[in-house]
């Protein structure tokens, strides 16, 4: 048996009746940048996300940076985040001029551990960069209570956990404002690249919709900007994409619990954690082997019987090339965990369209490799 490690094609095939009639609507509109399509689904993108305002652009990373601009973020400044997480979430501070600082995770949730960032303030931190990992929402309300205690704005990297929540709260509520990736892999995913933000701030909206389109607000009239749009083509897919993503989750939880069920007595790994009562939305489902060096040998024994398993990811952020880049970045802190992580993790394939004959054929292989380690 072959099973891919994402089901893209089989997801446009479910849902391409209303995909395709949002994309023949747009063409047939002629009206392809910020045009009509780009509004509906921003509208709809906030109703979803309980928040004010929500606002499209091109890609997750930009939509970090559009909003560390848009707060005033730039050199001097420093933002706290952590390492195991995909690169961008460093490179958007970088961008902005602005200078990270890293504590280490939480070992069972992988997020930023709350516990380690009063250590790392300096009179300089102006954000916190919490990023909901693998589709688990951190711990926000730990990271509130710091952030008003220290008048810290919190930024969330929510481009792996849309439609994911905590106890009583939804990501995007707790903050400043939420970073969304739209690139395909991601739960809600284009064809493609794309990203927004979401925010109960006026002012936030306000800039982040002017600095996407050169600065401008009013034909033109522009200050310094930059060119980052959703297009409406993929509002439109992403419009008929929305109207599937709680039932495609409610699927990956599904998934993820059969395979907690399947491989709960493995003796080589230790499973993914759910904090009670928050819903995960398992992006990812990323067991950890108990020995550094078992990583890449799992990895290979499922590539070799056919199914394509990933790392995510294997190079923390500080122990990337040319780490510290920026002035002043930092560490605060042993990276055990975040280091632990990136040397143990593997990720089993996840999406809505995996079949549970798929799901079992990896839990038998998983366990297979298991007994003779
Ligand atoms: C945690 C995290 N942050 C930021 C990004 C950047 O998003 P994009 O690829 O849409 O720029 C991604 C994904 O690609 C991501 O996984």
């Amino acid at each position: 048996m072959k099973v891919g490690f994402y089901g893209h094609v089989r997801q446009y095939h479910n849902l391409k009746k209303e995909i395709d009639a949002n994309i023949q609507a747009v063409l047939e509109s002629g009206e392809y940048v910020m045009g009509p399509m780009l509004k509906r689904f921003e509208g709809e993108l906030a109703k979803y996300a309980g928040t004010k305002h929500a606002i499209g652009v091109g890609n997750g990373t930009d939509a970090l940076w559009l909003t560390f601009m848009a707060l005033g973020i730039g050199p001097g400044d420093e933002c706290i985040t952590h390492t195991n997480t995909f690169f961008a979430t460093a490179e958007a501070v970088w961008i902005t001029g602005a200078t990270c600082v890293f504590v280490d995770c939480d070992p069972r949730t992988k997020c930023i551990d709350p516990s380690k960032i009063e250590a790392a303030i300096t009179p300089r931190t102006k954000a916190i960069i919490p990023v909901h990992l693998y589709g688990q929402c951190a711990d926000m309300p730990a990271i509130r209570k710091i952030a008003d205690k220290h008048h810290l704005l919190i930024v969330e990297d929510n481009a792996q956990a849309f439609g994911a929540s905590g106890k009583g709260f939804k990501i995007g509520q707790l903050s400043d404002a939420a970073c969304i990736s739209f690139i395909i892999q991601k739960n809600l995913g284009a064809f493609g690249d794309g990203g927004a933000i979401i925010t109960n701030r006026d002012d936030i909206d306000r800039q982040v919709r002017k600095l996407r389109n050169h600065g401008s607000e009013k034909r033109s009239c522009h200050s310094p900007g930059f060119n980052s749009r959703l297009d409406d083509l993929h509002a439109g897919i992403l419009s008929a994409k929305l109207k599937a993503i709680d039932a495609g989750n409610d699927v990956r939880r599904q998934l993820a619990a059969r395979y907690t069920a399947g491989l709960r007595n493995a003796r080589h790994f230790t499973l993914p954690y759910a904090i009670p009562g928050y819903r995960h939305i398992y992006h990812l489902y990323v067991i950890e082997t108990k020995k550094a060096g078992d990583r890449d040998i799992l990895i290979k024994f499922l590539q070799d019987n056919g199914i394509d398993a990933k790392c995510h990811y294997p190079i923390a952020i500080h122990q990337q090339a040319g780490y510290p880049w920026g002035k002043g970045a930092r560490i605060v802190g042993p990276m055990t965990n975040a280091e632990w992580n990136a040397a143990t993790c593997v990720s089993l394939p996840m999406y809505p369209e995996l079949t549970a004959e798929e799901a079992d054929y990896v839990v038998a292989k998983v366990l297979e490799w298991d007994a003779r380690a």
